[in-house]
């Protein structure tokens, strides 16, 4: 897909891996609609953006509220006319616990945020891009790790569902791609918090040990490689997971 000129919905875009692929996608062309709930990360992103003289724009949303979710896709709709990508960045990793003490409110917040989240995200923009038969809805995988059980089953359902609906789309016979993408261990909040609590590092210590040797991506390394992947995304990706062992040059 050519960047240039298009329209981009990236969810959790005011930190970490998200910031980053608003940021590469804008300096691509693309007019970058920046969703999250802190507004004031969404308009430091926006603030980057714009001192690359791209188009970005905030709007404060939690995925996890419908009339939210709907309210963000209908103002995107009204101001660009149309949405060609839809990446589902925005997840969630607060509960880090053994299952038999894992506090289940924090349990079904990671799964609800990682699953119906992007659930709601998916169902709004998709009825779009099937009417225009085109469109790419890219969903951001995660590891399964001990002590994570709420995240795993959020990730793992959010495959499944992926799986599972492009199944749906072919039978409609519809242009849309859809594909899942996975960044591999990168140092954001969301890491910060296996690295520097006590659960955290009895629970996932590859973490902590991983930073101090220096075994991370940069957010900016894997902003450049989504951004290749959306633009030589072809029909035949659906349903494919490009991990971070990805190598660019089968393309
Ligand atoms: N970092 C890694 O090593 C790694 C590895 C594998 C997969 N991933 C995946 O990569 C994605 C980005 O994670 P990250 O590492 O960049 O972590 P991060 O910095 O914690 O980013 C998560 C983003 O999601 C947003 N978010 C959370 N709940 C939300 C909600 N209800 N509604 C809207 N936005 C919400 C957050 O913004 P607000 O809090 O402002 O809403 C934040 O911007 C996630 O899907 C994660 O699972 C990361």
């Amino acid at each position: 897909m050519r960047l240039q000129d298009s329209t981009i919905i990236v969810t959790g875009a005011g930190g970490g891996i998200g910031r980053a692929l608003a940021l590469e996608f804008a300096r691509n062309g693309a007019r970058v609609i920046c969703c999250g709930r802190r507004k004031g990360r969404l308009d430091e992103t926006v603030r980057l953006i714009a001192s690359a003289e791209g188009v970005g724009l905030a709007l404060p949303t939690d995925i996890t509220q419908r009339d939210q979710v709907q309210h963000l896709v209908d103002t995107t709709l009204s101001r660009f006319g149309g949405i060609d990508v839809l990446f589902n960045n925005a997840g969630s990793f607060q509960s880090i616990a053994g299952v038999h003490e894992v506090d289940p409110e924090l349990w079904w917040h990671d799964v609800t945020v990682n699953l119906y989240g992007s659930l709601l995200m998916i169902r709004e923009v998709l009825s779009h891009m099937i009417n225009r038969d085109r469109g790419i809805i890219i969903n951001m995988n995660g590891g399964r790790p001990v002590g994570g059980t709420g995240y795993a089953c959020g990730k793992a359902g959010l495959m499944e569902l992926t799986r599972v609906m492009v199944q749906e789309l072919r039978m409609a016979e519809s242009s849309v791609i859809v594909f899942s993408a996975g960044p591999g261990l990168v140092r954001t909040e969301m890491t910060e918090l296996q690295a520097n609590t006590e659960a955290g590092r009895k629970w996932i210590p590859s973490t902590k040990k991983s930073f101090e040797s220096g075994k991370v991506r940069r957010p900016e390394e894997i902003a450049r490689a989504t951004v290749r992947l959306v633009e030589l995304a072809r029909p035949e990706w659906s349903g494919k997971d490009y991990g971070p062992g990805t190598d660019f040059s089968q393309f």
